[in-house]
Order: structure tokens, then C-alpha cells, then sequence
């Protein structure tokens, strides 16, 4: 079928709400689905996007089968198994996003940085973002498109490397734009700057980059007073403020930092609305997201940024452990060969509570027990989980969502060896990427 004959039969199906013609609609080449988005009215618009969001939660739904099936194989644990058609159907909903925004779309490598996954990735994505050298490194090395640098502060000795390796440059404050945004510019970077948008709903401290005293964004009263003698020298304004959140936060940050940044945002080129979002999540409400990036653009001219990290590896991988053996002390106490401390620091940190496959909260189902660390740290306790049947040394357990923030932040504490990353590929086949082992504990160490 010919370009004007696909794009007509596409939007004939998605008006009347046919599934397969979203699934071809998110394999046309980009020329078809620009075609296709700008000759759907809003209603069409709408069930496109209920189309998309369906499929992929039906996909996701299916992956629990698949990831209990590997986990009873003789993969060896512990694992963090990453789905690539997981991350696939993440990377689809934020294409999507892009088709209908023109919104510019970078993936946080803060939150995910393993790199066999990354050919998959760029295809959908405009680059990376990158903390620091050694994520700018990364990104151009591995990911290949552009890399975007933001650090709270950067080192005299590294700066010169950053900005080799990074397409633009985002300053936390005006002292760092005078030091380091000349030789960035000579370098042909963009100049961003980090502001402090104001407003906030990130209930844990810890996370809320608007808290009290925060160090994260220029706060308004000091843009006010440096940005007019400086303003010639940036290209862009930067603000994060999300974490975990629905395009309803976005919509009130968006409104802080209109109302406080507003009058400075024409003639830049471009504004970043940071990471999380949490747009691949099934309750995400992206046609707000959609209408707040072209009212947005629509107003102020400008190229919208967005730069998720968890949002694009959101539910892709789980980790998988063994039962090494169960004590008794007032409760049963099941121990692991992963870790809270060393394996999934969020989760003592955050804290929060995984999900276990097949199990339940505490005393939901017959058989309880405490789900803990091999470490020395009385406190590596993942949490109290319940199942239908007693557990048994030797039986793996599989805990979800556990490829964001989990491989980029453990640890070797005690000696623990990290858990081997594993990649499902597209073809079904299971390849073990990296196994690691006592060289990398002692290479840490000196
Ligand atoms: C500046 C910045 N951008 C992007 C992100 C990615 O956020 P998330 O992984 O929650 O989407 C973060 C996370 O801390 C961040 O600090």
C-alpha cells in the first residue's frame, strides 16, 4: 500500500476505533503518523491515544507469565531480567507523545543506564541526559544522540570533557554560567539554566527538588536581579520538579513557573520540563500532557523538552532471587541471596515496599514471612509478603519493576556480589549481558 492510501485507511480504522490500526499506525514510518495525527480530529485523537494505552497494558499484562516462566528455569540468580519488549511499548507511548507535540524527548540515564538495551532505546528517543562526565561519557558513547548535561555544580578538572561530550550545558547558578559558559559556548554547546519553579508536591523530602533550602534551581528573587545582564548567553530554561507524578502536577508546576519565569521565556530556544513523569504509567493522563506541551509551544515559541527516566523503563524488568534459607525469631524469616541494602537501595531509602509476584501483603494469604538480605545491616528487610503455599529454600521469588533505579545504584557492601543483568530480547531469547564478580569488588576498593 501506497503512503496516501495507508494514512487514509489508518485514520479510516482509528475513527471507528480498530486496535490493529493503532498497532500500524506506531509502525509507520514518522511522514505517515504525522499525517495521520494531524487529520484526526479530537476524538479520533482521543481513542488513538485509549488504543495505544490499551494495547500496551495488555502486553504488559502478558510479561507477568513469562517473567514467572523464567524465573522457574535454570536461570541463575540473583538477576535483574529486563524486558526489551517491555521497554519497547514504553518507548511507543513516548513516540506517540512526540508525534502529537513535537515535544523533544530525552531518556535520564540516572534512572537506567544499561546500555544493550540503548540501540533499542534511540531508535524512539532525541538522546540522553546525563548528571555528570562519566553519564555524558555514556550517552555519546552508547546512546549516540544528543546529550544534554546538567550537574548541581561541575569540576574545574572535568569540565573540559563535559563539554566535549555534551550537546548543551544547564547551570545551576550564575557563578558556574560566568566560569564554565564561555568555553561552552566556544565548544558549540547550548547554555541552559536550572530554575526553581516554586511550587512543588513531592511528599517525601528527600525526593522534592522544591523543598525548603533546596540547592536544585535558581530560586526567582536571584534570576530576577543576574538574569537580565546575562540573558544573551542562554538558550533555554531547565526546571525538574516531578517524581513519580500525573500531568495534573505538571499543570501546576507549569503554572508556577509561567507565572514566575514567563515574562523571560520568549526568544529562548527552548524549555525543559525535566523527569518525572510518569507517562507510561496506565493511569498516566497523557492527553493532558499533550495539551499542556502545545499550549506551551503555542504561547512562547519555544522547543518543549522532557527528559523521564523511570517513565521509559517503567515495569520493563524485575529481579529475580532465590530463598537461601528460613529462620525462625517470633516469625519466619526468609533469606534471600538479593538485597535490600545492596540490590535495591530505594527501597530502604525511599522507603517503599516491592511487589512479589504471587504473593500478597502480610497475613493476606496463609503462609507469611519476612523477606530479608544476606547482609550484616539488621535493617537489609525488603518486607512482610504472604503466599499461598510455604515457601521453600531454593525457590525463586520474583520482585517487579526493579529495572529503574536499582542497577545504577547498588552496592557491594559486605562483599555482596551484584546481581548478572539479563535482556530478553525481541526474538524470546534470554542473554546474560554481565555477570560480575570478585574483580569488581576489589577494582572498588583499591
Ligand atoms: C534533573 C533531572 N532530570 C530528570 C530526572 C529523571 O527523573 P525520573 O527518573 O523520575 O523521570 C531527574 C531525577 O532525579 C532529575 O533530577
Amino acid at each position: 500500500m501506497d503512503g496516501q492510501h495507508l494514512s487514509a485507511a489508518l485514520i479510516r480504522g482509528l475513527s471507528k476505533g480498530d486496535a490493529k490500526a493503532a498497532g500500524q499506525y506506531l509502525a509507520s514510518p514518522a511522514g505517515i503518523r504525522r499525517q495521520v495525527v494531524g487529520a484526526l480530529d479530537e476524538r479520533g485523537l482521543a481513542l488513538l491515544t485509549r488504543l495505544i494505552k490499551e494495547a500496551k497494558r495488555k502486553k504488559f499484562e502478558k510479561a507477568t507469565t513469562r517473567f514467572l516462566r523464567l524465573a522457574q528455569g535454570s536461570i541463575e540468580t540473583p538477576v535483574y531480567l529486563i524486558d526489551e519488549t517491555l521497554i519497547e511499548e514504553n518507548m511507543k507511548v513516548l513516540m506517540y507523545v512526540k508525534d502529537r507535540t513535537g515535544a523533544k524527548v530525552f531518556h535520564a540515564l540516572k534512572s537506567y543506564a544499561s546500555f544493550a538495551t540503548f540501540p533499542l532505546m534511540a531508535r524512539y528517543l532525541d538522546g540522553t541526559c546525563a548528571s555528570g562526565l562519566h553519564e555524558a561519557m555514556l550517552g555519546r558513547k552508547e546512546f549516540r544522540k544528543e546529550v544534554h548535561t546538567f550537574s548541581a555544580a561541575y569540576r574545574p578538572s572535568e569540565i573540559r570533557a563535559i563539554i566535549s561530550h555534551s550537546d548543551s550545558l544547564i547551570f545551576n547558578s550564575f557563578y558556574q554560567l560566568r566560569k564554565y559558559g564561555g568555553p561552552a559556548r566556544k565548544g558549540g554547546l547550548d547554555i541552559g539554566l536550572r530554575v526553581n519553579p516554586g511550587h512543588g508536591e513531592v511528599e517525601t523530602e528527600m525526593y522534592n527538588p522544591c523543598a525548603p533550602c533546596s540547592r536544585l534551581g535558581i530560586v526567582h528573587a536571584e534570576f530576577e536581579k543576574e538574569f537580565p545582564k546575562l540573558r544573551k548567553g542562554v538558550d533555554g530554561l531547565h526546571f525538574h520538579a516531578l517524581c513519580q507524578q500525573n500531568s495534573d502536577v505538571l499543570e501546576r508546576v507549569l503554572t508556577a513557573f509561567v507565572k514566575r519565569y514567563g515574562k523571560y521565556i520568549r526568544g529562548l530556544k527552548w524549555v525543559n520540563f525535566g523527569g518525572g513523569h510518569h507517562i507510561t504509567r496506565d493511569d498516566y493522563d497523557l492527553e493532558r500532557l499533550i495539551r499542556l506541551i502545545n499550549d506551551f509551544k503555542r504561547t512562547f515559541k519555544v522547543q518543549v523538552i522532557l527528559e523521564p527516566g523511570e517513565g521509559n523503563v517503567l515495569n520493563a524488568g524485575v529481579l529475580i532471587a532465590s530463598v537461601l534459607d528460613i529462620v525462625k525469631n517470633r516469625a519466619e524469616i526468609a533469606i534471600l541471596d538479593t538485597s535490600a541494602e545492596t540490590h535495591m537501595p530505594d527501597v530502604l531509602l525511599m522507603p517503599y515496599r516491592p511487589h512479589v509476584l504471587n504473593s500478597g501483603k502480610k497475613q493476606e494469604k496463609k503462609y507469611w514471612y519476612r523477606l530479608a538480605g544476606p547482609s550484616c545491616l539488621s535493617g537489609d528487610v525488603i518486607g512482610d509478603y504472604s503466599f499461598d503455599r510455604p515457601l521453600r529454600r531454593g525457590q525463586r521469588l520474583v520482585f517487579t519493576d526493579m529495572a529503574l533505579y536499582s542497577i545504577v545504584k547498588n552496592n557491594t557492601f559486605n562483599g555482596i556480589n551484584l546481581p548478572d543483568i539479563a535482556v530478553i530480547r525481541d526474538s524470546g531469547s534470554v542473554e546474560v549481558v554481565k555477570k560480575f564478580g570478585y574483580k569488581d569488588y576489589r577494582d572498588r576498593q583499591s
